[in-house]
Order: C-alpha cells, then structure tokens, then sequence
C-alpha cells in the first residue's frame, strides 16, 4: 500500500485518503435559531409556510411544463399560471415574498433548507439552475399578467437563454418588476475581529477539543456521550462561525503532532461550517454539517495509534482496518441517543469521492449529501496541511493548487472554489515572502481578491526581526506575495506574531 492511498496529505490529494458525510437536516428546534442566525439577509419561513412549498413548487413544476407544449393564452397555461398565482397569493397575504434558491441540487425557502423536496424537484431544480436561475423571488404586488410573462421566460431552454442574451436580460425585456431571478448567492459575513470575539472563539474551540478528547476516553471503554453535550459544543461553533469567522478560521489552522486527531476534528468542523456558510445560514443544515464534522473521525477511536501512526506503508490488513473507520463511526454515532441523524450520513460518507469512487463503496452511484461533499473538502484541505507520521505538512498555497486540481474528481467543483475564494490561495496563518523580500503571517483574508489578503509583516529582506505592522495587500498594489514559506524550516513560531 503507498502512502499515496494513505492520506490526503501525502503525495497529491487525487487518491484516497488516509485521513480521509443527510436526508433530513433536522434535530435542532427552531427556537435555537438564535439572533446570530438571523442577522443575514433572507427571510425565515413559518413551518406551516415551509410545507406549502411543495404545493407551489408541484404547480411551478406543471406550468413551466405546459407553457413549453401551449400558448401562454391558451386555456391550459392560463389555468397553470392562475393556479400559481393562488398558492403565491398565501405567501403574500402573509405579508412575506416567496424566496427560492437553488444550490448543487439542494432547494431553499429564504434560508431553511428543504431536503425532501430538493429530491422530490431534483428535476425542476436541475432545469432551472441549468438556465441560469439560481435563486427566484416573487414579490408583493405581482400581477396575473406578471407572473405569466415571467412564466414564458422561466420556460424557455437553455438554447433560447443563450439566443436571448441570458436570463437576466429576458427578464428586464420582459418587464418583471416583481419577479427577480438571480444567480447563485453566496453569504458574505462582515469581518470581526475584536477582542471579545477571539475570546469566545477561543472558548469554542476548546471546547470542541475537549469533546473529542472525551468522547475518544468514552468510546476507549464503551460508552457514548450525551447528545446534549454535543449539540451544546456544535451550538457554540455554529454561533461563532456565524459571528466570528475570521477569529474561528485563524483558529482553524491550528496544530497539535501529539493530538493531532483532535485539533484535526476541530479545525474540518470550523472549515466546514465557514464553506457551509456561504451555502444557507440555516441553523439545522449548520447545526447537523458541524456534528458530522467534529465527529467525521469517530471511528478511528478504535484503530490503534501504531496503525494510524505507522510510519511506513500499512499492510493489506491494517489498511481494510482504516477503511472501515467511516461505517464504524456511523455505527459509533447512531448508539448516541438523540443524535442529529444527519450527521451520521456525514461521518459514513466523508471518503466517498464526487466522482462515485471512494469508500464505503455506493450502489447505485449516487451523489453524497452536500453536507458530505462540504466534509470532504474541509478533510482534505486539514489533513493536507498538517505534518504526520508519514508525511510532511504541505504549504497552505499547495494545499490549496491541489485541491482546485482535484475539483471534480475528488471533490465538488462548485465547493471547492467556495473554498478557495472564502480562504484565500494564502489561508490565515500563512508565513510568505513578499515582492519586497520581507516575510509576513496572513492574518486574514482580504476585500475579495483571493491573492491579496491583509499580512502581518514580521521580518525584512535580511531576516532582520521588524515591529510587526498590517498591510492590506488589496490597498498595498505594489507589493505582491511571492511565495508561501514553511514555518518550521524558518523556525517561526506564527503564534507569537497573532
Ligand atoms: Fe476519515
């Protein structure tokens, strides 16, 4: 076996990884979508609101259908668009606007993700995201004769969208005022980085640490955590990742040789949680994606350390050992009581690749959760970067090159540059050399390019020590980052410069 096959971090990630995810997204109640979960754009939907999706969706489904085979006036299409009208008149009576996205085959109401329709409309909403639509938005005050003349424009294919000079012009020719179709979006949270807020991700961070700790004791004598205590720990990442993402991210890069299963936890649930945050700031789907993180490993808790450390290549048999780690995670995870089910999709699907391979082997070859395929990213880039037994810490620009090479065989185009442009090619606690020959720590990304965060520089030219001082490289053009170093070949110890 070569170390190629062993780890994600050893001789180019493409392979299976040594170190290397739902159908419903429930088990949190809705009173925990704190004030943290609600200070972003996107409206919150009543459960009652949410159910009637389904009747809206099915009579969308129908009338993009019929306006393809009849006339818009023609009694047919006319009854569909009416019968549209009538389920998006509730939504309004009600005083909200109706907010649809699609993202990677997932559907969302304002930001409450839908699993079970996302499967039931996988058709409509591949169409759809297929013509450009990635979010669709009907607002108060829309008319019969705006919503058909919106209908024609949602009903057109893909040739015709190109023909007509994509989606967003059609719709402005078609005059829709109350109708938005957008692309994609993408959560974008402010910077925060004061004081108070490095404290408290500090507390959650050690605070996942010191669950992984303990359930590793408890698994080593056959016991299993309280599910309350997880979704305590999880509560607290998902508050402060919301809250304060540059904090947790710096915190993210983090690494223990001697613990390293543990950091290694830690840090694949903060990335995972800041990737998934750009996708809903749902607080189930965050709620359920950092559970399966933090505990995407369990099932190593049994394998020894002399395996999982071995310097050299393992043995056929120590190897279908480390394979089996996600199914007996998933099993370790379903004796929890109250565990979020969702996530033991997670730890059972963490290894599976985009492309259908990976293990555990799937049949049919269907596509892992978008929680998984979040997983697996944040697995990767973690594992990739730290030093191991049986490789070196790879750079974090390396890392990075690798994984955008993997994008769509390994692992989700789509996520993966998420990924790429919510870190940065240079992730904090980088170490570079700038154009100028000084040497600096990346202390957080910057104001959106993703070659030019905010640096603290640290030596000269010469090596000679400087008063660190900060310098946002997207307002410093003239100075560019030439390369990103290895801190331990320089001996830099990068927390004493953060
Ligand atoms: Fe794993």
């Amino acid at each position: 076996m070569s170390d190629t096959e062993r780890d994600a971090g050893t001789q180019g990630f493409p392979t299976e990884a040594r170190e290397p995810a739902s159908e419903t997204l429930g088990g949190v109640p809705d009173e925990h979508r704190g004030a943290d979960g609600g200070s972003h754009a996107g409206l919150m939907y009543s459960s009652r609101q949410v159910q009637r999706a389904r009747e809206l969706l099915t009579r969308l489904y129908a009338v993009r259908r019929t306006a393809r085979f009849y006339p818009i006036d023609h009694p047919a299409t006319a009854d569909g668009v009416r019968s549209l009208k009538a389920v998006i008149d509730r939504y309004h009576e009600e005083g909200v606007d109706v907010e649809l996205a699609f993202f990677e085959g997932e559907l969302l109401l304002g930001e409450q993700l839908l699993p079970e329709d996302s499967i039931l409309f996988d058709q409509l909403i591949r169409e759809l995201t297929g013509i450009g639509a990635g979010s669709l938005v009907f607002r108060k005050g829309l008319t019969l004769d705006e919503l058909s003349r919106s209908v024609l424009v949602l009903a057109a294919d893909s040739f015709e969208v190109e023909q007509n000079g994509g989606l967003k012009r059609m719709a402005s020719e078609a005059g829709l005022s109350h109708v938005e179709v957008g692309a994609v979006r993408v959560y974008e949270q402010p910077p925060s980085d004061t004081a108070e807020s490095a404290e408290a991700a500090r507390e959650a961070y050690t605070g996942a640490l010191e669950l992984v700790r303990e359930i590793d004791a408890l698994i080593r004598r056959n016991k299993v955590v309280s599910s309350g205590r997880v979704k305590g720990v999880v509560r607290s990442l998902v508050d402060n990742v919301l809250s304060n993402r540059y904090a947790m991210l710096e915190l993210a890069g983090l690494k223990s040789y001697d613990e390293y299963t543990f950091y290694h936890s830690a840090n694949v649930a903060i990335l995972g949680l800041a990737l998934g945050s750009m996708v809903s700031n749902d607080y189930r789907f965050m709620s359920s994606l950092g559970t399966g993180a933090l505990l995407h490993d369990i099932g190593k808790m049994t394998v020894g350390l002399e395996v999982l450390n071995k310097p050299g290549a393992l043995t056929a048999e120590e190897w279908a050992l480390v394979r089996q780690h996600p199914v007996r995670g998933a099993e370790q995870a379903a004796a929890i009581p109250g565990l979020d089910r969702s996530a033991i999709v997670i730890i059972l699907e963490h290894h599976m690749r985009f492309d259908g391979s990976g293990y555990p082997s799937r049949t049919p070859r269907r596509l892992q959760h978008l929680s998984s395929r979040i997983v697996a990213i944040a697995d990767a880039y973690d594992a990739m970067t730290s030093r191991r037994s049986y490789s070196a810490a790879r750079v974090q620009d390396e890392a990075m090159g690798l994984l955008a090479q993997s994008a769509g065989t390994a692992v989700d185009p789509t996520l993966s540059r998420m990924f790429v442009s919510m870190l940065g090619v240079y992730p904090p606690r980088s170490v570079v050399r700038l154009s100028n020959g000084h040497t600096a720590i990346v202390v957080r990304p910057g104001g959106g390019d993703i070659t030019r965060p905010v640096v603290r520089v640290i030596a000269d030219a010469d090596g000679n020590m400087l008063e660190s001082r900060d310098v946002d490289l997207s307002e410093e053009t003239a100075l560019t980052i030439g390369r990103s170093l290895d801190p331990a070949t320089l001996n830099i110890d990068v927390d004493e410069f953060l």
